[in-house]
């Protein structure tokens, strides 16, 4: 199969006349890719479980693993859920269009293929102009996973996506980077309290203030793999370099000693070893490929490196990374569960 690549910048009449032609892939069924503010999305009709089948078997992912949908408006949301839950409502007003990611109650006819056969739908309205215009124009919700290939870091820029996916979709639409670069924040609202089972850009003290008292999955808070799965996204390997990633932990000081004495042990090409740091602790190495995430005072910048920082090791065929440890906090949650899932949660 040969992509459809339609590169777009900017909303102008050019642009939408292309959105055309990637929309016209979706009402035949087809699948394309599209940029939103968190991360690339491989997108279909929500409504056409043959689309959904081909979204799939593009990234070679899980059956029973369910697909978030998209919409690009309010009005979208009532033929997909059995109800709308009046927290879920407060939600909606204060976080949409945005990085989160509501599931509730599915409508019966919303295909089981779509929600992996939960009685439940993710729905998100992504806040990303290009992501709606697409969303608008196809006239159907979109149901999108990550345009990954499975198990791979998800994707934040246009080369991404080509890498894991051309030639295994119709359409792929491509821009800037991604601008938070972690995936959305999922909140279960079938359940008292709310619970959150992914952390993402919307904090838990941002839902918090608007929800009252809001639980965190156990997925999230333990580091070990648990045995009831209350998203199933959270049972497989996600993220992952193709190099052997440990995250080191202590203080900053035992950090730096404990990867420097790995670094010294390595008997290997110093070049295949590398360090995942940060601005203020990169200058502590000597040997290996150093990458910084970006600065420890900023998380928002960190996380929106995190992924594009694990494919660059791979680029360099780094065999393996040793990530400092991160300072746990409202703001950082979501980043340290990406990168100890990346790590499949190996500590030293
Ligand atoms: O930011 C995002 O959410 C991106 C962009 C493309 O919108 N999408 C995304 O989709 O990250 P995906 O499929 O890679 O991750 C969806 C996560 C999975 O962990 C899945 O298990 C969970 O959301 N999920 C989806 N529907 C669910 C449901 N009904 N109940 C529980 N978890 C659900
Ligand atoms: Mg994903």
């Amino acid at each position: 199969m040969k992509s459809k690549i339609i590169t777009i910048e900017n909303i102008n009449d050019a642009a939408l006349s292309d959105l055309e032609t990637a929309a016209a892939f979706i009402k035949a069924g087809g699948t394309v890719v599209f940029p939103t503010e968190t991360v690339y999305g491989l997108g279909g009709d929500a409504f056409n479980p043959l689309a959904i089948k081909k979204i799939f078997e593009a990234k070679g992912r899980p059956d029973d693993n369910p697909l978030i949908v998209h919409i690009a408006s309010l009005d979208a949301v009532g033929p997909l859920v059995a109800a709308i839950p009046e927290k879920a409502e407060r939600l909606m007003k204060a976080f949409w269009p945005g990085p989160l990611t509501i599931v509730m109650e599915k409508a019966v006819t919303v295909p089981a293929v779509v929600t992996g056969g939960l009685n439940t739908v993710g729905v998100r309205f992504p806040d990303h102009p290009i992501a709606q215009a697409f969303i608008k124009m196809a006239g159907c919700p979109i149901a999108a996973p990550s345009a990954n290939r499975s198990g791979r870091p998800s994707p934040t820029q246009g080369k991404h996506v080509l890498e894991d996916l051309d030639g295994r979709v119709d359409g792929i639409i491509l821009s800037s980077d991604t601008e938070l670069g972690l995936e959305s924040t999922v909140i279960d609202m079938t359940v008292e309290p709310p619970m959150v089972l992914r952390p993402g850009d919307v904090t838990l003290a941002e839902l918090r203030e608007v929800l009252g008292q809001v639980a965190v999955s156990t997925n999230v808070t333990q580091n070990v793999v648990p045995e009831k799965i209350a998203s199933p996204g959270m049972k497989y390997t996600h993220y992952s370099p193709k190099g052997d990633l440990v995250v080191v932990k202590g203080t900053s000081e035992e950090i730096c000693e404990k990867i420097t004495r790995a670094l010294s042990h390595y008997k290997g090409n110093p070049m295949t070893i590398g360090v995942l740091a940060s601005d203020e602790t990169m200058g502590c190495y000597r040997e290996g490929l150093i990458i910084s995430l970006g600065s420890r005072n900023d998380p928002r910048e960190m996380s929106k490196n995190l992924f594009s920082r694990l494919r660059t090791f791979d680029e360099l065929g780094v065999e393996k990374i040793y990530a400092e440890d991160i300072p746990l906090d409202n703001e950082t949650l979501a980043l340290i569960n990406r990168l100890y899932k990346a790590a499949g949660y190996t500590f030293i």
